[in-house]
């Protein structure tokens, strides 16, 4: 089948893996490349099933030497198959990365993991083709399991303790950007995370790696952990490789549940969402848009709180989350969120926010 994506003609055949879902992050990630201003930058696309990631970047975000990596030999002739016909000079090769980052000198500006389900595996293996100011792009689909719906799992592929209530995709974004950063400061890399984003089924992150011991040992001080408060939707955040938390709310009493190790640095860089928010086209998709929108007016400050959550608690109806907010602006930064589109950033502890729904409830 023929399928044109962007500036990119890609044939896909029924063992090469493409998902026209993914479109819309896939237009994302190339409005993030063009808003880091990178020129003629060296990429590997690690997973490329077809091509069609690497060839638009390529084609749509100034890539310039690229490499191509695919396990299957039946997708990789496709993804050779793709190149030659976008007319793209390239290196596309059937090999695993594991087998690519460990015989090859070479290394990369800019590097894209796009594996099936967890991401983990591949860090390690990766770090070996990083340099200083490396952007990496990571997506992860295994969700069910950075969402604590596999609690086990969470243990034992990020050795972190998940969260499964309302705040869990903000915690599967930390919890991936946490394993990226202790692989990485093996490396003596620190991380500058540029952009987190959790939607549909997948997580993706896009950071630069800086190398260095000192940024790599300040990079693992922004990883912590978290409290969480199932009684009143409490939670406390602590810094440090140690828990340094208590286990009782500060709001009520009741026992509090300990997560982490997660990430709780920051999550985007303002200046880059705003340029990509400013470039983007008028024809990208409306879910896009809407989520680059969200991304865009996202407090950096970590975790939220959601409104029916709270509505449910209090044993009341449904109140509008704008009347929270305005109620809250008067004296606290509030915005809305992308990981729950019930859910608001806010300042504010959360007897205030509390306060505010009840007053918003009244209005
Ligand atoms: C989710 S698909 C990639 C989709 C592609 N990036 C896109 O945007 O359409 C993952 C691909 O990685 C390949 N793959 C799996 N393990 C791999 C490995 N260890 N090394 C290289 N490729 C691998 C799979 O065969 C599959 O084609
Ligand atoms: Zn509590």
């Amino acid at each position: 089948m023929l399928v044109l994506e962007g500036k990119a003609k890609i044939k896909t055949d029924e063992s090469t893996f493409y998902n026209p879902k993914m479109r819309g992050l896939r237009d994302l990630s190339i409005l993030f490349l063009n808003a880091m201003d990178m020129k003629k930058y060296s990429l590997l696309d690690a997973t490329s099933a077809t091509g069609v990631r690497g060839i638009r970047y390529v084609l749509e975000a100034g890539a310039g030497e690229t490499t191509f990596l695919e396990i299957n030999r039946k997708a990789y002739l496709n993804a050779k198959k793709n190149v030659s016909q976008n007319s793209i000079s390239a290196s596309v090769l059937n090999e695993s990365i594991q087998q690519f980052c460990n015989t090859n000198d070479e290394s990369f500006d800019a590097i894209d993991l796009d594996p099936f389900g967890s991401a983990a595996p591949y860090i390690y293996d990766i770090m070996k083709v990083a340099r200083d100011g490396t952007l990496l792009m990571v997506t992860a689909t295994d969700t069910a399991v950075l969402c604590g719906a596999d609690f086990n799992a969470c243990v034992k592929n990020y050795a972190s303790l998940p969260l499964h209530n309302e705040l869990c995709h903000e915690a599967a974004v930390r919890i991936l950007v946490n394993y990226i950063a202790k692989v990485a400061s093996q490396f003596n890399f620190g991380l500058e995370v540029k952009l987190s984003i959790a939607n549909l089924h997948y997580v993706r992150i896009f950071l630069t790696l800086r190398h260095g011991a000192k940024g790599a040992v300040e990079s693992v001080k922004e990883t912590g952990f978290g409290t969480f408060c199932s009684k009143c939707r409490s939670f406390e955040l602590s810094k440090g490789i140690v828990p340094r938390l208590e286990r009782s709310c500060k709001n009520c009493g009741s026992e509090a549940y300990l997560f982490g190790p997660l990430w709780l640095g920051k999550l985007s860089d303002a200046k880059v969402v705003d340029k990509m928010r400013a470039s983007a086209p008028k024809q990208l998709e409306k879910g896009t848009l809407e989520l680059l929108q969200r991304l865009d007016e996202e407090l950096e400050t970590p975790f939220f709180y959601s409104i029916p959550k709270i509505t449910r608690l209090l044993g009341i109806g449904a109140v509008s989350r704008e009347k929270v907010m305005q109620i809250l602006k008067k004296k606290h930064r509030v915005s809305r969120t992308h990981f729950d589109l019930d859910g608001i950033k806010s300042d504010a502890n959360i007897r205030e926010v509390t306060r505010a729904v009840k007053l918003a409830a009244k209005a």
